[in-house]
């Protein structure tokens, strides 16, 4: 498109959002303090026009520029783009158990955490893998460094930690205990994007991280993914595997196929279809160079909730270990075992007054009726997990949220202490 027509469309497009905005104001809304708020704007629209006017809508070279500034904002050797988080988890699970370079086998143990989002458990079953869940730490909200110890075992191999809400676990404690007995680490950073551990980005200690840019998260292409590698090798790897086992987007060299294969159509693994599209990517790309003022403001409203809780009798936050900088994915609070009232309480009085709230995730993945499917959830008893289960809930964190409704927000939380 010429400078001249993308400047008439991006007016079109600002018409568009602005009539769009009124018309969501002037419907009734239920929450004025929502979970998440769009974070995307002109320049993210127009970049999916320029693909869809292209012709070039499917996985091409935006895919594989936002890859390649997610792995230098990321600091890592190679990032491979998805089409979600949880894509990003199945595909780490399987790099382990890839035929062509097996580093786990059928009846391996992996030891994750029971408070996460589901899929990153289905994952590790689903490529054929043990799980043993570890409880979790209920004053960080991450797995408990003793319990994940007690549980290795004769049949441990792999360690898939998840810093949940942004926290980073204790990854100097992790990757000790993984030196000690051996054992691959893999690390969920769903809701993690730019936390750090010891000056390190998370989801570079082990042998990936995953990521995703959903709607509410850190970083947003609508849907969509991204694994970081320690190496390029692991990357490719990882490519083969996002699309259907084929040699394509891949150095060839290293792969010797016979006369009687065409290389347009060779297949050198099995593999699923797990691809972005360009849409996907081009948004990423202009959420990358938001990403720094998205941390700004942040960290501003989680620095004022967090002072109401600090001060708060009745509600805790999950504390930070003392070389981690969190990077909030939302605000989680637990409410103290002695306080006057219950979770269901303040979630609903929040709810009445027009703020939305969840559960921690999922809270104990074990109490939930899928877990009644797999035998590794009935095992172990999870004390931890029941505390966030039934004492913890979270409220969003949008970095497009307005002084004045941080202010109306901390107001609803003093009146109803009072
Ligand atoms: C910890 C964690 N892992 C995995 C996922 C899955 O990501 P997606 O929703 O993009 O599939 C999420 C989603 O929020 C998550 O919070």
């Amino acid at each position: 498109m010429n400078i001249e027509g993308t400047k008439k469309l991006a007016g079109v497009i600002e018409l568009l959002l602005e009539s769009a905005s009124r018309i969501n104001e002037a419907k009734p809304q239920r929450y004025w303090y929502p979970l998440s708020m769009a974070t995307y704007g002109v320049e993210e629209i127009l970049e999916a026009i320029d693909s869809m006017c292209s012709f070039r809508t499917t996985m091409w070279e935006k895919t594989l520029l936002f890859e390649r500034k997610f792995a230098a904002a990321q600091g890592c050797a190679d990032a491979v783009m998805v089409n979600s988080g949880s894509s990003a988890d199945l595909l780490l699970c399987f790099l382990m158990t890839d035929p062509n370079n097996p580093r786990l086998g059928p009846g391996d143990e992996v030891l994750a955490p029971v408070v996460t989002w589901p899929t990153q458990i289905w994952s590790v079953l689903m490529a054929g893998l043990q799980v043993r869940l570890v409880d979790i730490d209920p004053t960080t909200l991450n797995m408990d460094v003793a319990d994940l110890e007690s549980k290795i075992g004769p049949s441990t191999r792999a360690i898939f930690v998840t810093h949940l809400m942004g926290n980073p676990c204790a990854m100097d404690q992790i990757m000790a205990l993984a030196r000690k007995h051996n054992l691959v680490v893999l690390e969920d950073c769903c809701e993690a994007l730019g936390a750090e551990f010891d000056g390190r980005k998370v989801g570079n200690f082990g042998i990936g991280g995953s990521f995703s840019f959903f709607f509410s998260h850190h970083l947003t292409t609508m849907e969509g993914g991204m694994i970081c590698c320690p190496d390029t090798k692991t990357a490719e790897q990882l490519r083969i595997l996002r699309a259907h086992g084929w040699l394509r987007n891949v150095d060839t060299t290293a792969y010797k196929l016979g006369a009687d294969v065409d290389p347009r159509y060779a297949f050198v693994n099995w593999g699923f279809n797990l691809r972005p599209t360009e849409l996907q990517a081009g948004f990423g790309l202009h959420q990358l160079n938001r990403m720094a003022g998205f941390e700004k403001r942040r960290e501003i409203i989680a620095n004022r909730v967090h002072a109401f809780v600090d001060q708060s009798k009745f509600l805790t936050r999950p504390h930070v270990h003392s070389k981690a900088q969190p990077y909030w994915f939302a605000l989680p609070m637990v409410v103290r075992e002695d306080a006057p009232f219950s979770r269901y309480d303040i979630t609903s009085y929040l709810e009445k007054e027009g703020v939305e709230t969840r559960p921690i995730v999922a809270g104990n993945l074990a109490r939930h009726p899928a877990a009644q499917l797999f035998a590794s959830f009935q095992r172990d008893k999870f004390p931890g997990a029941n505390i966030i289960h039934e004492r913890g809930f979270y409220i969003g964190l949008s970095p497009m949220q307005s002084n004045a409704n941080i202010g109306r927000l901390l107001q609803c939380l003093e009146t109803f202490q009072k």
